[in-house]
């Protein structure tokens, strides 16, 4: 398979999702979306710069210092873009510009300036204009800009609910791409299997699953990689990293890469030795009974509240038959007795960002639709400490797999990296 090639969504996609907001603003309006700006790591050193989602949505447009602005009124519609000018000697330092000549054509837009004349523009594009769509305190270089440009609007009126609306619903050209993420993410989890042993750190396996991403065409992660050995797998967002696995334990992987800016968003627990023991087996198998329940309620009609009900009673069931719960199932339920032991919910949306945009209705409860794709990750993380059974304590599980909702139910995108026990174990006992 040749995944070694960087893709992109076509030009004219950029410009449609526009089209489609400029449809949805009122009459007489503007709407100025901000990009990200570079964040300092030390000194004079950045991060690696990642573009806001948002701004990416609409543009494509990879430079940080850069806004967006559409402006909808009786006789027109218009997309001009601010950015920052060529600099020969900067450029040299620094890095390419695109620069505000080249824009218009590349980017597809109406009209490009300087973002340094922010202030000069601004207002006489806004005048006569009765609405500003902005999020306040979202970009502050932003707001500074449009506070030093002394513009002021009588109503200004939140986009999100209309960008996030689109944003929930992938495209053809956008599946083929978190397809893609969810392949390149699957063979970096075979990989980290492969390669797991004793003494290894966490973070060793955290370059291996990088490189892997890196060498099928997606540069970055979509999010810092949790490489949890043993009790560490308790600590939901543990990414220190930076410990030994030993054997006898699990370790528990959650790591995505981004290909072309969508996210992929796998967990795996294994064990380090590769063989798993009675009471990782018992603890494991209960989660993966509940992640395959889930996969099946997961489907459009649906809510994610539905497939977490569901989650709840086979996970309260499994713990009392094991010992570690007791009780009334139904009473147990009732008094969340298991929120000690699975503390998260069932799945979240998953696009240009890992927990990506849009309205989850009350509990999660929004009816799921054919376009949108979220994660399924149960888990059952039971520390050190718990008082349980002594066999079970230390076993942090989860598993997590990307879906597509599809007219015939659900696709799943990451189903190329195995989960079920024989499998893990045949994999490993290959390396
Ligand atoms: N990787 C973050 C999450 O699974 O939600
Ligand atoms: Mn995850
Ligand atoms: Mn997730």
């Amino acid at each position: 398979m040749d995944l070694a090639y960087r893709a992109e969504l076509p030009r004219e996609e950029f410009a449609a999702r526009r089209q489609q907001v400029l449809a949805q603003m009122q009459p007489n309006s503007a709407l100025l979306l901000f990009s990200e700006i570079e964040k300092r790591r030390n000194h004079d050193c950045h991060f690696s710069f990642r573009q806001d989602s948002y701004f990416w949505y609409l543009t494509g447009f990879n430079e940080p210092d850069a806004a967006l602005l559409l402006v909808k009124t009786e006789q027109t519609e218009k997309a001009i873009v601010f950015l920052r000018p060529r600099d020969p000697l900067l450029e040299t330092w620094n890095g390419r510009r695109l620069g505000v000549e080249r824009a218009p054509q590349a980017l597809e837009v109406n009209e490009a300036y300087s973002i340094d004349d922010f202030a000069l523009h601004f207002p006489k594009m806004t005048q006569n204009l009765t609405a500003l769509y902005h999020v306040p305190e979202y970009h502050l270089w932003g707001d500074k800009l449009i506070a030093d440009s002394g513009v002021n609007f009588s109503q200004v009126l939140d986009w999100r609910p209309i960008l996030s609306e689109m944003r929930l619903i992938k495209s053809p050209n956008e599946i083929r791409l978190m397809q893609q993420a969810g392949q390149i993410t699957a063979l970096a989890h075979i990989k980290a299997m492969q390669e797991t042993r004793a003494n290894r750190f966490e973070y060793e396996i955290e370059g291996d699953i990088l490189h892997e991403f890196n060498r099928h065409g997606a540069r970055f992660a979509a999010y810092n990689s949790i490489i949890a050995g043993g009790d560490n797998a308790c600590i939901l967002h543990y990414t220190e990293n930076d410990q030994p696995l030993k054997d006898g334990e699990l370790v528990l992987i959650d790591a995505g890469c981004e290909f072309a800016m969508y996210a992929g968003d796998i967990t795996r627990t294994f064990p380090v030795n590769g063989k798993f023991s009675q009471a990782q087996r018992e603890i494991y198998e209960l989660v993966l009974k509940a992640q395959k329940r889930a996969i099946e309620l997961l489907v459009p009609g649906n809510s994610i509240k539905q497939a977490n009900d569901e989650v709840i009673r086979i996970k309260v069931q499994g713990l009392v038959d094991l010992g570690i719960l007791q009780g009334d199932v139904e009473a147990l339920i009732e008094q969340k007795a298991y929120r000690q032991f699975y503390m998260h919910g069932l799945g979240h949306w998953l696009g240009l960002d890992v927990h990506d945009v849009g309205e989850y209705g009350e509990e999660r409860s929004r009816t799921l639709e054919v376009g949108m794709v979220i994660t399924v990750e149960p888990g059952l993380y039971i520390s050190q400490e718990a008082n349980v059974p002594e066999q079970y304590r230390g076993i942090g599980v989860r598993i997590e797999d990307n879906l597509l909702m599809t007219e015939y139910g659900n696709k799943i995108l990451t189903a190329a990296v195995p989960k079920e026990i024989e499998e893990i174990e045949n994999l490993m006992g290959k390396k």
